[in-house]
């Protein structure tokens, strides 16, 4: 049904983010060894080009905080450069940026076929957290990386853009007395059990993006959930992340029975220590996690759809710039949904998107009904993507997709979104081929009248008629908070809440008033015990209202969760909450100090404006 052949080239978008320039790299071989006592990685990064270079020619990697040892041209023939001549060459790194780092430019003699970068990172190189023993769940340190979205030349020389793809191998040493107990893990194909001698090989056959490159090493164990699926996790941890996780196998199947293939072989969970600044990090073939989705019920594991998600939309379609990101997010979003819904009915599915749709009102709210930052294309350039990348991309870039949904019917657009990601899988996208492909292949010219993409993709807010979701079962929440309101007695409520799902739940703390005293919240607290919950989502729509209320006996939870939790959308709400209580400042400084060298430098870069005040940045040592 779509007629794609007359299609228009594609020459992707000048990258803002990225300093790269010169010949397509398609492979890249990565020698590293990781040291936990220096917390450094050191070695090497050859990149390969696709035949040797017919004329000199400049290249130019991103790199940020990297100690550039030496580079190498290795010339050499019908692909094997190992056998042929090697020239070492100058590096000029150019002047730092805060957000970028400093391009490194290297100039590459005729004949070249690959190159050679003997590097080391710094101890503070803004991807990497290294964890010391004590915070994690067990009695080995642990290092993880975080390469979206412009991180990953913070750990290696790369072409650090989104539209910029290649395969990858890797060796990684693990240094040091725990070798033998500590399993290193890639976003590629990956082992299942710990190396006596702590080295371990990695091939990604298909090509990514740099912002897909993920390492972690620790003390981990994995457990089998289907022949392709599986989950890896501390020894402390793996028993309930495997039970958390054990629909995995299912939502997999839900995928490709609504958009095709899974193209990426297996599909892994990795658990991480609490201070993961992310719920979820879509790396290819090894989804990282945080653990507070174990819940011990499996009530949010719409997370792990998300990031199972991302293997189409993402993954495969890449978004050309973070400019584009609300292609990666926005489709993600509702390819999610319509994954719960699969697994777990309409009534299940709806409850998120009424949730996601709160959501994103409250951040349109917050950055202002006409402001550039909630249009769905954005203006990245000269500022850190890490600011400026937020809700919008994810929410509004969903109700896109749910109003084209309702202006052709389901059939047609799952038709359609399944031949997007066949037709442009392994290539990047961006927000204008993205419009041409659609209104060429999908929308009568009356339906592109009647959607206006235009207003969603370069207007602020939501466009006029932008459907708005309902919950039946929201509606019997929202009935019981009617009745607390007039004065019904929390323990009345018990019959009607006593099947509620984490959704009701979350729905219920948003829907209480804001006035509540601390006497009021006792009360609730009394009856449905939110302040022992051992459920991150529900403590952190929780925690706020106790902090309005000044009510106490939540105040050590409160601390407790700060203190453990490194994840930055539940970090963010609740400092800012702190912060505006009579005395917070205080406070929150005093827990930030102690937390603070849990938290991973995403979190800190967000929380050192917000909370640090008057926190000498020296004072406050990363680490043990
Ligand atoms: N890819 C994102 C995480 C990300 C975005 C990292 C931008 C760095 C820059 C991931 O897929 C994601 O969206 N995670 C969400 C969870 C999701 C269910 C909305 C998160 O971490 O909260
Ligand atoms: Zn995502």
């Amino acid at each position: 049904m779509i007629a794609s052949s007359n299609f228009p080239h594609f020459s992707p978008p000048a990258d803002p983010h990225s300093y790269a320039q010169g010949p397509d790299l398609p492979h890249l071989r990565l020698d590293l060894a990781v040291d936990f006592a220096r917390r450094t990685l050191a070695g090497s990064a050859t990149w390969q080009l696709a035949s040797p270079l017919l004329a000199a020619t400049t290249l130019v990697l991103d790199t940020r905080d990297l100690r550039i040892e030496r580079a190498e041209a290795l010339g050499g023939h019908n692909g094997d450069f190992t056998a042929g001549a090697i020239t070492a060459l100058p590096c000029a790194l150019g002047a730092p940026d805060a957000v970028l780092g400093q391009a490194l430019r290297l100039e590459l003699p005729a004949g070249t076929q690959a190159v050679r970068i003997a590097y080391s990172t710094s101890p503070g190189a803004a991807a990497l957290q290294w964890l010391a023993p004590a915070q994690t769940a067990g009695e080995h340190p642990f290092l993880f990386t975080q390469s979206q979205a412009i991180l990953a030349r913070t750990w290696l020389p790369c072409p650090d853009s989104p539209g910029r793809r290649f395969t990858y191998e890797a060796t990684v040493e693990v240094l040091g007395p725990e070798r033998g107990q500590l399993l290193a893990l890639m976003s590629a194909e990956n082992p299942q059990a710990t190396a006596p001698d702590g080295r371990y090989h990695f091939r990604q056959p298909q090509p990514v993006p740099a912002y897909l490159l993920a390492l972690a090493v620790g003390r981990l164990d994995f457990a089998s959930i289907s022949e392709r699926a599986g989950v890896y996790a501390e020894p402390a941890t793996l028993p309930q992340a495997a039970h958390e996780f054990t629909e995995l196998e299912r939502m997999i199947a839900a995928s490709e029975q609504l958009y095709g293939p899974y193209r990426w072989s297996r599909y892994d969970l990795l658990t991480l220590p609490n201070s993961f600044p992310f719920g979820g990090m879509e790396n290819p073939c090894l989804t990282f996690v945080t653990p507070t989705i174990i819940t011990g019920d499996r009530s949010l594991t719409s997370l792990v759809a998300h990031e199972l998600a991302h293997s189409w939309s993402g993954n495969l379609v890449t978004n050309a710039t973070w400019n584009d990101f609300w292609l990666n997010e926005g489709f993600t979003v509702y390819f999610e949904r319509r994954i719960m819904e699969q697994l777990y009915g309409r009534a299940y599915a709806e409850m998120l998107q009424v949730l996601g749709e709160a959501d994103l009102r409250h951040t349109i709210e917050e950055l202002g009904a006409d402001s550039p930052a909630t249009h769905l294309r954005l203006h990245l350039a000269g500022r850190d993507p890490d600011d400026g990348l937020n809700d919008i991309a994810y929410e509004k870039g969903c109700l896109l997709l749910l109003t084209i949904e309702r202006l052709v019917g389901r059939p047609r657009l799952d038709a359609f979104i399944t031949e997007y990601f066949a037709r442009f899988a392994f290539q990047s996208m961006d927000t204008d081929r993205f419009a041409t492909y659609l209104t060429q292949t999908l929308l009568s010219p009356a339906e592109a009248s009647q959607l206006n993409l235009s207003a969603w993709l370069d207007g602020p807010g939501l466009p006029p008629g932008a459907p708005v979701a309902r919950s039946a079962r929201f509606a019997a929440v929202d009935a019981a908070l009617a009745r607390l309101v007039a004065g019904t007695p929390p323990a009345d409520l018990q019959p009607i809440t006593k099947e509620w799902s984490s959704q009701e739940w979350e729905h219920f703390l948003r829907g209480l008033p804001p006035t509540l005293t601390a006497t009021d919240l006792a009360r609730l607290d009394a009856t449905f015990r939110f302040t022992a919950s051992g459920n991150a989502e529900l403590l952190a729509a929780w925690f706020p209202l106790t902090l309005r209320a000044g009510y106490a006996p939540a105040e050590a939870a409160l601390e407790n969760f700060l203190l453990h939790v490194g994840r930055r959308k539940f970090l963010v709400p609740l400092y800012r909450a702190l912060l505006a209580t009579p005395g917070g400042r205080a406070r929150a400084q005093k827990i930030y100090r102690l937390a603070r060298p849990n938290y991973h430098s995403v979190a800190t870069s967000t929380l050192d404006e917000m909370v640090g005040g008057e926190m000498v940045s020296g004072e406050i040592v990363s680490g043990e």
